[in-house]
């Protein structure tokens, strides 16, 4: 196994921080709100005004085109929002300069030409992949060589820190087909090039993400010589289907654009959820030890974090057409915010939903969208979390939160939350 991995570089430290990430992004909130977000939920299904506005937080001045916003926030509105992708557009994306920094992504698309894309990596990410790819080839072996560095250390870990930060940007890297020692360097000025580039200066954009041009430039060259098993190859051999019948291969900028937001989407969302999920059966005890005991409940544990306190509570579309909601008439062109995080917690649909409880019977969730761009990397980021819960309840039966430390928070914003820290006892 690498060093980057389980080195002591700083980066991690740099990389890996709720509110330094929140605020790189203008996005800074102390606490959860998910009990406003209830609030607002219970007072009415669809609000006139974004999320921010109707929870009172400062706006964020992250878009080139100015809209009125509106806010759904029951299970059903999200739900129709995310399925019906060509009424409730993610074309939208396209508001925000820092996405649009990322390039030609699917993320952005709609129908045919959406679709089109995405198949051309999808079997890349399909479960069967997973278990036999990912899994035995990276994840199993990183999850252990960071439990390694961790039983090296003193009894008392932030795992928050120690495995949660490390895992995901190691395996999306190796899974891309970079080599380790470049993930961080990689990570950092892709950060600074798109989503956390805010703070910086149009000069400090450009040479991030000159740089992220130059490593992937390097990458696909290497590639293209001698495809290996990975993303890359897979994004430069595999064809674009044509709306004509026809095929033809990805150019260069385009599995640029899908290498950015692969790397993007598939580091801080896994970390931050597994931060979550962790806090959650260590800080209700009985849960930790039910899991422990039967394994069966890990996955469910897992599900249930992302439906109870999914990391990104909210997305965003355009209105393409007008439409009435729950009685209120949007007009086309309005921008509509999928709060997802009251979504996730609809009475309506959940009993006692405010309850982390991974016994409750299963329910369809958002906490990793629904419809066409429902995530595509689910099934890595469960494998990740999963193989790390379980090799920690294999190693550590009796970890448990540490009462000498600062007590963990929940910090981040209602853009993308985590726990500041998961400080534990190992034994
Ligand atoms: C716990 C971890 C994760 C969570 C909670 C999460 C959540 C989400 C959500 C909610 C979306 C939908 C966005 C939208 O509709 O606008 C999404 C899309 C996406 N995710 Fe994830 N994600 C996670 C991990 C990952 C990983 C590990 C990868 C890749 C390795 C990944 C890659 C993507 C991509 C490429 C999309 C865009 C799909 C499309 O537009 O068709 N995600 N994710």
């Amino acid at each position: 196994m690498s060093d980057t991995l389980t080195s002591d570089d700083p980066r991690y430290r740099e990389l890996f921080d709720v509110q330094k990430e929140a605020s790189s992004t203008n996005a800074e909130i102390y606490g959860d709100l998910s009990p406003a977000m209830d609030r607002l939920r219970d007072t009415a299904p669809v609000m006139r005004g974004s999320l921010r506005e109707l929870l009172q937080l400062p706006t964020l001045d992250h878009y080139s085109v100015k809209r009125q916003s509106y806010t759904l926030f029951t299970f059903d509105l999200c739900n129709r929002a995310l399925r019906e992708n060509e009424l409730f557009s993610s074309e939208g994306y396209n508001d925000s300069p820092s996405v649009r920094a990322m390039g030609k992504v699917i993320l952005k698309m709609v129908g045919d030409e959406h679709r089109r894309y995405r198949s051309v990596v999808q079997p890349m990410f399909l479960r069967p992949k997973v278990e036999n790819w990912w899994k035995p080839t990276w994840i199993t072996g990183a999850v252990e060589a960071l439990l390694d560095r961790i039983d090296s250390k003193q009894d008392k870990v932030d795992l928050n820190m120690d495995l949660c930060a490390r895992l995901p940007v190691h395996i999306v890297t190796r899974g891309i087909g970079m080599d380790e020692a470049n993930g961080l360097e990689f990570r950092e000025h892709l950060l600074r090039s798109t989503v956390g580039g805010h703070n910086l200066s149009q000069e400090e954009r450009m040479a991030s993400a000159g740089e992220v041009s130059r490593m992937l430039r390097e990458l696909i060259t290497r590639r293209r010589a001698d495809p290996q098993e990975d993303v890359i190859s897979a994004l430069i051999t595999n064809d674009l289907p044509l709306p004509d019948g026809s095929a033809r291969k990805l150019d260069d900028e385009e599995v640029f654009s899908y290498c950015r937001l692969i790397m993007l989407a598939g580091g801080g969302t896994t970390w931050r959820q597994l931060g979550i999920t962790l806090h959650a059966l260590l800080s209700n005890y009985h849960l930790w030890e039910l899991c422990r005991d039967n394994r069966k409940l890990v996955a469910p544990a897992i599900e249930e974090s992302a439906r109870w306190m999914p990391t990104d509570p909210v997305f965003e579309r355009v209105l393409t057409a007008d439409v009435e909601l729950e009685g209120m008439h949007i007009p086309a062109q309005s921008r509509i915010c999928m709060c997802l995080g009251a979504a996730n917690r609809d009475p309506g649909r959940w009993d006692n939903p405010g309850q982390y409880d991974p016994l409750r019977p299963f329910q369809p969730h958002l906490g990793f969208g629904m419809g066409p761009h429902r995530c595509l990397g689910l099934d890595v980021a469960k494998q990740e979390m999963s193989s790390a819960l379980n090799a920690l309840m294999d190693r550590y039966p009796n970890l448990r939160l540490d009462p000498d430390a600062p007590a963990p928070e929940l910090l981040g914003g209602v853009e993308q939350r985590g726990m500041s820290a998961v400080p534990v006892v190992l034994r």
